[in-house]
């Protein structure tokens, strides 16, 4: 089974051929990445400090045709030989998703092959498989620049959203603090390395949510106390930025852990006959190493396995879009009417979970 996926969501033009070898018994998955052609977008958004859409799919529509023909020139697959495309549909910036979705449209008409249109957090959520072979039920901890999620993976297509942000996403957290601090965007590795040399002591800042019994997050609290601190010391030298990160990332990574610990307690109660519960982490703020060795250390306390698959598959990706397409295929939910689907930029992975306070009459986003 040979899958051609494309993602356009959000600032990443990325195309990749992912492979899963039939004749191997059903329980033993040995996919193979053919190939994985990721352009970021992000010297176009820099000056803005953040992502502009429009920008974003203009760069898109410049980009697409020329990163699916590397990434089946890589593959060594000719167009001929796929078996299916899949696109990410939603959730994500309606313009980017629009270019994707019909570009994939287009190349299915041509090439008479069969469309799968794809969740791009499916395509997080099951990563982990691709990469660790990891069998449900599994917990993931999603944490990007667009999403900050606690959802119990049961199934394809199978997902229980248990925690989301009230507010901000945590990866536009610590964007919004690098630009407060001057920093340059994308703000969550400069965070971190100006945290490298701070005193995580100097400012108590507060743990959002921490103690609160839905493991949900909430960041703008957080980020309204960073500037108040940081407007009461300017200006502010080098060492002040730093001891701001410093105290931004320690009490991120509190609060995280709060949350997290929450979740992986009631993973213990609702799935008891699993023996090896995992962590999954996926998303860009899976990076930063303060953060992951709280998640470590958490798992090794309460018995999970952790697992951050590579950050090049954590990030926005069209690998873990092209799984999802064969875990669909696989699981006879590849949909049949994809040809007609229209981009949705609110899609929420689990339907049945009720949005949060704040995503607005239209209801949650993802
Ligand atoms: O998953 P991702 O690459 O893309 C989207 O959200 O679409 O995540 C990007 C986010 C940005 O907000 C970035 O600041 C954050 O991940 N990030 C980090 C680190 N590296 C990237 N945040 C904290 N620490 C890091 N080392
Ligand atoms: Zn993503």
């Amino acid at each position: 089974m040979r899958v051609l996926g494309i993602e356009t969501s959000c600032d990443e033009t990325a195309a990749s051929v992912v492979a899963l070898d039939s004749s191997s018994a059903p329980q033993i998955m040995s996919p193979k990445i053919l190939s994985n052609v990721v352009l970021s977008q992000i010297e176009e958004h820099a000056a803005f400090g953040g992502v502009v859409p429009e920008i974003a799919a203009r760069a898109h529509v410049e980009a697409l045709d020329g990163i699916i023909e590397a990434a089946l020139a890589d593959s060594g697959v000719e167009l001929a030989d796929i078996d299916a495309i899949a696109a990410t549909a939603g959730p994500g910036l309606v313009g980017g998703l629009i270019v994707g979705l019909m570009t994939a449209k287009a190349i299915a008409a041509a090439a008479k092959k069969p469309l799968i249109a794809i969740n791009h957090l499916e395509g997080h959520a099951l990563t982990a498989r691709l990469t660790d072979g990891l069998d449900f039920p599994y917990l993931l901890l999603l944490v990007s620049g667009g999403h900050t999620q606690i959802v119990a993976v049961r199934g394809v297509g199978d997902y229980q959203r248990w925690a989301t942000t009230i507010d901000d996403a945590l990866g536009e957290a610590f964007d919004k603090t690098a630009k407060m601090l001057g920093l340059p965007y994308p703000g969550g590795p400069n965070v971190e390395k100006a945290a490298a040399s701070g005193d995580a002591t100097r400012f108590a800042f507060p743990r959002p949510m921490k103690g609160s019994v839905q493991p949900d997050f909430s960041f703008s609290g957080l980020k309204t106390a960073v500037r108040q601190a940081a407007t009461a010391i300017a200006p502010l030298s080098d060492q002040d930025v730093a001891d701001i990160c410093a105290s931004f990332q320690a009490a991120v990574a509190d609060a995280l852990g709060d949350r997290v610990s929450r979740a992986l307690t009631r993973f213990r109660q609702q799935f008891p006959a699993k023996t090896e519960p995992a962590l999954v982490v996926a998303g860009g703020v899976a990076a930063n190493r303060r953060i992951k060795a709280t998640l470590q250390a958490l798992c090794e306390q309460a018995g999970f396995s952790f697992v951050a698959p590579p950050l090049k598959l954590c990030t926005d990706n069209a690998a873990m879009i092209a799984w999802a397409g064969i875990e669909r295929l696989r699981a006879g939910i590849s949909g049949e009417n994809a040809a007609d689907f229209v981009p949705r930029s609110r899609w929420p992975l689990d339907s049945v979970s009720a949005p949060m306070v704040g995503s607005g009459r239209r209801g949650a986003k993802a």
